[in-house]
């Protein structure tokens, strides 16, 4: 692989005191172009803009998929990153789906491994903070009829991150718009899947939500996910989740609390989750916690789920008698390299120059 290392680093100007996400990317960006049938031209370098014809597909007809990973530091500043295999194995399920070539595991990883090696100063140092990296592949070609790409460009950038959503979050369980539908896309990380979601969620926002819990689109009366996260429920002492199907995103975060929760002895259900018993636990007081997780959020608990008009406050639970927070803590400490790792969920990144 080509490496052009920057002459310009803007690591001086990073202030890992104030972390924006997404707002400041790292030195580097890696890249791999796939044409004629084969993958060539892969190349680590300096992060900037790229240029493409203005009828490539990914402008027109959204032939984009992507995924979200994180690297971690432990107090050794040695550098880990989570389930990478994960991601590799489900930006190749959206691009099947989308009609995209599949990404050897060679350029992916390695990749991965190099770019994140030459950018390790941009990984902050802190707990909780972490370098969020985003892989994407995107349809180059450029030929307006409605059919999908012969060339495509697999790349992969990074940001520097500590929390996604800065408190417990306000959510509405939606009764009119939808995320997916079975058959279709909302398995995938598919870019369109978030496009499509911006414009219920600003009304949700405008109504003083910070989130939508998206319902199934035919009834909205089961559950699937909220905003960049999966959700977790804890109802009479079990800890629920929607069992993933083609509307679910199959997230990494709920597969490894799900993994945790299992070894250590939690009573734990992946099933269809529906609206009323969510309704039903908050009026008794059975539900006693609810949460999102995902990459960028981490573990995220709910405040207020508000149904047909109607807001339902959470119990105000003390922090340590969190579920979710105990939770979010696991996997922090093994993502930090601060607890036994007991699934090999870490891959220490070597250093390669
Ligand atoms: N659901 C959606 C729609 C997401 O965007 C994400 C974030 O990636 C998740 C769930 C959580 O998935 P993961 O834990 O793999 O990040
Ligand atoms: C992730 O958690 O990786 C996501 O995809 C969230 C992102 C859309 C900000």
């Amino acid at each position: 692989m080509k490496i052009e290392k920057t002459l310009h680093s803007r690591i001086k100007k990073m202030d890992f005191n104030n972390i924006d996400f997404g707002n400041q990317y790292s030195d580097h960006m890696f890249c791999s172009e796939f044409k004629n049938g084969k993958w060539k031209n892969s190349i680590i370098k300096p992060f900037g803009n790229i240029m493409f014809s203005p009828t490539s597909l990914v402008f027109h007809y959204g032939q984009a998929v992507f995924e979200g990973m994180k690297a971690y530091k432990d107090q050794n500043e040695e550098v880990f990153l989570f389930r990478p295999e994960e991601n590799f194995k489900r930006i190749n399920r959206s691009a099947v789906r989308l009609e995209m070539p599949s990404i050897p595991e060679n350029i992916f990883m390695n990749g991965l491994k190099q770019l994140i090696n030459i950018d390790r100063d941009w990984i902050p140092k802190n707990y909780g903070q972490s370098l969020y990296i985003r892989p994407f592949l995107i349809a180059t070609n450029g030929v307006l009829s409605a059919n999908p790409s012969k060339d495509y460009m697999f790349m992969i950038i990074s940001t520097p991150t500590d929390t996604y959503y800065k408190y417990p979050l306000k959510i509405k369980i939606e009764e009119k718009y939808s995320r997916s539908a079975p058959g279709g896309v909302g398995f995938t990380k598919a870019a369109g899947n978030y496009a499509s979601s911006f414009y219920p969620t600003r009304l949700a926002n405008e109504k003083g939500f910070d989130q939508i819990l998206w319902t199934d689109s035919s009834t909205h009366t089961m559950i699937e996910e909220s905003g960049t996260m999966n959700v977790f429920f804890y109802l009479k002492n079990k800890l629920i989740t929607p069992k993933f199907n083609d509307n679910i995103l199959s997230g990494i975060t709920c597969k490894s609390i799900l993994s945790l929760a299992e070894k250590e002895g939690f009573f734990v259900e992946r099933r269809n989750v529906s609206v009323s018993e969510i309704i039903e636990g908050l009026q008794t007081g059975k539900l006693k916690e609810a949460f999102g997780c995902g990459t960028a959020a981490v573990i995220n608990y709910f405040k207020t789920i508000s149904y047909k008009g109607n807001d339902f406050d959470l119990p105000n639970l003390a922090e340590k008698k969190r579920i979710s927070l105990y939770f979010k803590k696991r996997l922090l400490d093994i993502q930090h390299n601060r607890s036994e790792d007991p699934f090999g969920w870490r891959v220490p990144l070597k250093r390669y120059f």
